[in-house]
């Protein structure tokens, strides 16, 4: 992959030990390190060992290594961790957005498009397609993305999808509950039935997560209820999408159940604010949704004033927000969601890693993963002070720059 924008050419790495020198300012995630929540360092320097991190401190400290690279003066801070997206699908949905774009309103309705056009899909196409929007999220910082099935809705089709998931990453959803199969469209009883029963079966073995489309048109609180406690029965954590499109029960299932996530977070009120601070559950924002939908904004002040912790993800997906960029997201969360700067930075990096229940990634300390984003910029302020300008520089993800 070519980085126009990167710093000059180094060596070809030799060793198992590379320093990256001279970074301006370096969000590191961890407080004992730096500065407030980001654990903010100022002419900073990473060393990786392999795939991890071995050494984190100022430039002028910075230990001898087998390779050595000079940032430059460019800010650096953790791979970003997207912890929602629907990337197994096939065909796209331009000429729904243009509709909607001149006036219609979305409803889960649409992903029937996606359904049929994935089910005509071959292996193959889907496989390329889950890997080019990797790729496209790989050049704009993001070094792990959690992704789902949901476009197959029937027990082969949900397999397949699972199966090439899990080819790409190993941050793996099912979510066989997107909406009722159209194949069961008379029987959305006998959908459930399918769902927590033969199609379970196959497709928990290729799974982390289980999910549910809780909302109007799609799945019920009682429905949500069953399947996601039939997933956690097979091995399955839940994550739910939660309260999207109206308020309703999402968000209370999500704390009850011990979900690792409640994802959308649009419409809440109170109790679901003070939920969600209460628990585990990490609330993950989804603002290109609301962008592409023209919706309501997810408001986080509530959220993050009450002590709750928020993610921010992409939701890559051809319905309801078809884009791959972090970056983006956050400047839209900072924008009309009242995030700070520093507040969407740490969401959408250690947030991402706690929606995913990981330690490993989303901070850059001693023992965690070797995934860095070095912006050409001085600051990571500018991730949202300079929306839609290609700011990326170089990205490490397990040690390896891509
Ligand atoms: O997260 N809300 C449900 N699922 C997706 C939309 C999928 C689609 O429209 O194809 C979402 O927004
Ligand atoms: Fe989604």
């Amino acid at each position: 992959m070519n980085h126009p924008s990167s710093a000059a050419a180094e060596p070809a790495a030799t060793g198992r030990t590379t320093v990256i020198t001279n970074i301006a300012s370096l969000v590191t995630n961890d407080p004992s390190l730096g500065e407030g929540p980001l654990g903010l360092l100022q002419d900073a320097a990473v060393v990786f060992d392999g795939d991890r991190v071995a050494w984190v401190g100022p430039t002028s400290k910075a230990p001898a290594t087998d390779n050595r690279v000079d940032a430059e003066g460019r800010a650096g801070l953790p791979g970003f961790v997207d912890s929602h997206s629907h990337l197994v699908f096939g065909g796209d949905r331009t000429a729904e957005f243009n509709a909607r774009m001149s006036g219609r309103a979305y409803s889960a309705g649409g992903i029937r498009t996606t359904v049929a056009a994935t089910r005509a899909a071959s292996d193959e196409d889907l496989h390329a397609n889950v890997a080019k929007y990797l790729a496209e999220a790989l050049r704009q910082g993001t070094t792990t993305m959690e992704t789902k099935s949901g476009y197959g809705l029937n027990v082969e089709d949900e397999a397949r999808a699972l199966r090439i998931a899990a080819a790409h990453t190993d941050e793996v959803t099912f979510l066989g509950a997107h909406i009722v199969s159209p194949d069961y469209a008379d029987d959305p009883a006998g959908y459930v039935d399918l769902v927590t029963g033969p199609m379970l079966d196959a497709c928990a073995p290729h799974a982390r997560w289980i999910d549910v489309f809780c909302e109007q048109g799609a799945f019920d609180g009682d429905q949500a209820r069953a399947i996601l406690t039939a997933g956690k029965a097979r091995g399955l954590h839940p994550r739910v999408h939660a309260n999207q499109l109206h308020h309703g029960p999402g968000v209370q299932i999500a704390v009850e159940l011990d979900a690792a996530s409640a994802d959308h977070c649009t419409h809440l009120d109170a109790a679901d604010i003070d939920a969600l601070a209460n628990s585990s559950t990490v609330a993950t924002l989804l603002p290109g949704a609301e962008f592409s939908t023209r919706a309501r904004w997810p408001d986080a002040r509530p959220l993050l004033d009450a002590g709750a912790t928020v993610a921010l993800s992409t939701d890559c997906n051809p319905g309801s927000s078809f884009t791959s960029s972090m970056p983006f997201c956050i400047a839209l969360a900072v924008r009309d969601m009242k995030m700070t700067p520093d507040e969407a930075v740490w969401s959408a990096t250690a947030g991402g890693a706690a929606a995913l229940r990981r330690t490993d990634i989303g901070r850059l300390t001693p023992g965690t993963r070797a995934d860095l984003t070095l912006l050409d910029a001085p600051s990571h302020v500018h991730l949202a002070y300079r929306p839609g300008v290609p700011l990326v520089s170089r990205v490490w993800r397990r040690g390896v720059c891509a």
